[in-house]
């Protein structure tokens, strides 16, 4: 057998593969941001040299740019196209309603913003992410703050019952800051019965710029598997 890192990476790019034949000639697309994202816009990429399709793309974070950029998708931006016809975007957590944790890669504010916009937010991911209840496994919430605001907020997570952990740069001293010129802060919280009222909680909080929990938002998620590809779609209640 293949060792794990091995079948994920496999895992990934087969999602991806499968989750850009949903784009179709002539859209606008969402970008989204991590490495699962990375394989789709590389896809994106490949059909439109392949295939001669007419797409352009609007990036959700600097690493999707630099990789749209690279693989020759045309960029546009959300001044020009305010509705988007879809978003393929990667995942952190995946619950069993397709409600979602994002943001271990810093872009959360902008990936929301780009999939609110969207006609369809599509999530690419392994099955590793998919859970029960959104929180399991010691996953935080990650939330974009304003610098200014970070003790207040992360005063006020405590106080909504979670532990929050200002982000620290890996190659970097100090805080992460985001595309946006924010910090971040992960916020544990256990499992997350109930993600659509944790949400509006924490983006009640004055300086909250945007959370990871993206709650109803999903249309599909093509997860990759060891064996295939699974696909799943939310039920709209
Ligand atoms: C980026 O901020 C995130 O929301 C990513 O989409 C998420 O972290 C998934 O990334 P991977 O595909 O690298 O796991």
């Amino acid at each position: 057998m293949k060792p794990k890192q091995d079948w994920i990476e496999t895992a990934k790019k087969n999602a991806a593969k499968e989750a850009v034949r949903n784009v179709k000639d002539g859209s606008v697309v969402g970008l989204g941001s991590g490495s699962t994202a990375a394989f789709a816009i590389e896809e994106l990429g490949n059909r439109i040299k392949h295939e001669g399709l007419h797409v352009l793309g609007v990036p959700t974070s600097y690493q999707a740019f630099m990789l749209a950029v690279k693989h020759k998708i045309h960029i546009t931006t959300l001044e020009e196209h305010t509705t988007l016809d879809l978003t393929v975007d990667g995942a952190d957590q995946i619950d069993e309603n397709l409600n979602l944790i994002k943001g271990m890669g810093g872009a959360l504010a902008r990936e929301k913003i780009v999939a609110s916009a969207s006609k369809k937010l599509i999530i690419v991911a392994d099955e590793s992410k998919k859970v029960k209840v959104l929180g399991e496994n010691n996953q935080p919430v990650p939330i974009e703050v304003l610098p200014f605001a970070a003790s207040y907020v992360m005063r006020k997570v405590g106080d909504a019952g979670g532990k929050p952990v200002l982000r620290e740069g890996a190659r970097k001293v100090g805080p992460v800051i985001t595309d946006n010129g924010n910090f971040i802060i992960d916020a544990g919280f256990g499992p997350i019965p109930k993600p659509e009222r944790l949400e509006r909680e924490l983006k009640a909080i004055s300086g909250v710029v945007e959370t990871g929990l993206f709650v109803k938002m999903v249309h599909s998620v093509y997860l990759g598997k060891r064996q295939g590809v699974g696909k799943l779609y939310r039920r709209i209640k």
